[in-house]
């Protein structure tokens, strides 16, 4: 399946399943370097990020944890602006080594909404790992501590990223058919 349809657009293989496979493995080679006698805790960020997660969890040998997470915006009844909230965080955050993941930080809003909420909860650590990073659309405040893939400033989908909902069950990650 080199090329595949969803809804109206068209897209081609960008990076095979294998490819990627083999790099989180070895993001996961370079965390558990990093976080030597650590009891990790993983909070993924749903949706995209559930693919990515459960293969950096297999890829992991060490003991780690992890959680599930959403983030959301609605109205404030007192303010007109909109508040974000952190939803399904049922695991104690104080004192833990976090680490964030994500399938991709495009412009960073994401990520700094995730970082400030979780500010309150008074982690001994908090890292990102993301399998994809935009360099360019990124206006955000730190770029991600692990990343699998620097990609240009194109849309894809696969392996948990979603094209209106469509695309999340693909192996390998794909692009717009130039
Ligand atoms: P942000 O712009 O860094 O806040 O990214 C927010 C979210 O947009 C990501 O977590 C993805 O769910 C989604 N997103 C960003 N770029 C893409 C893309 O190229 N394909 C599919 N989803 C994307
Ligand atoms: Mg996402």
């Amino acid at each position: 399946m080199n090329e595949i349809q969803l809804h109206d657009k068209h897209f081609e293989v960008y990076i095979p399943s294998i490819d990627i496979l083999e790099k989180v493995a070895a993001l996961a080679v370079s965390i558990e370097k990093d976080y030597q006698g650590k009891n990790i805790l993983f909070l993924s960020i749903l949706n995209g990020a559930f693919m990515f997660s459960s293969d950096l969890m297999k890829a992991m040998h060490s003991n780690v944890e992890i959680s599930f997470i959403k983030v959301s915006s609605y109205h404030g009844t007192n303010t007109s602006g909109r508040v974000d909230e952190l939803i399904g965080l049922n695991t104690p955050i104080k004192g833990r080594d976090i680490i964030i993941l994500e399938d991709i930080v495009d412009t960073g809003i994401t990520i700094d909404k995730v970082m400030t909420l979780l500010k309150a909860f008074q982690a001994n650590s908090i890292a990102v790992c993301s399998l994809l990073y935009k360099p360019s659309a990124f206006q955000g405040k730190e770029k991600p501590n692990y990343i699998g893939f620097e990609i240009p400033n194109d849309f894809v989908v696969g392996y948990g990223l979603d094209y209106d909902q469509l695309g999340r069950n693909l192996s390998s990650i794909y692009q717009l058919k130039k």
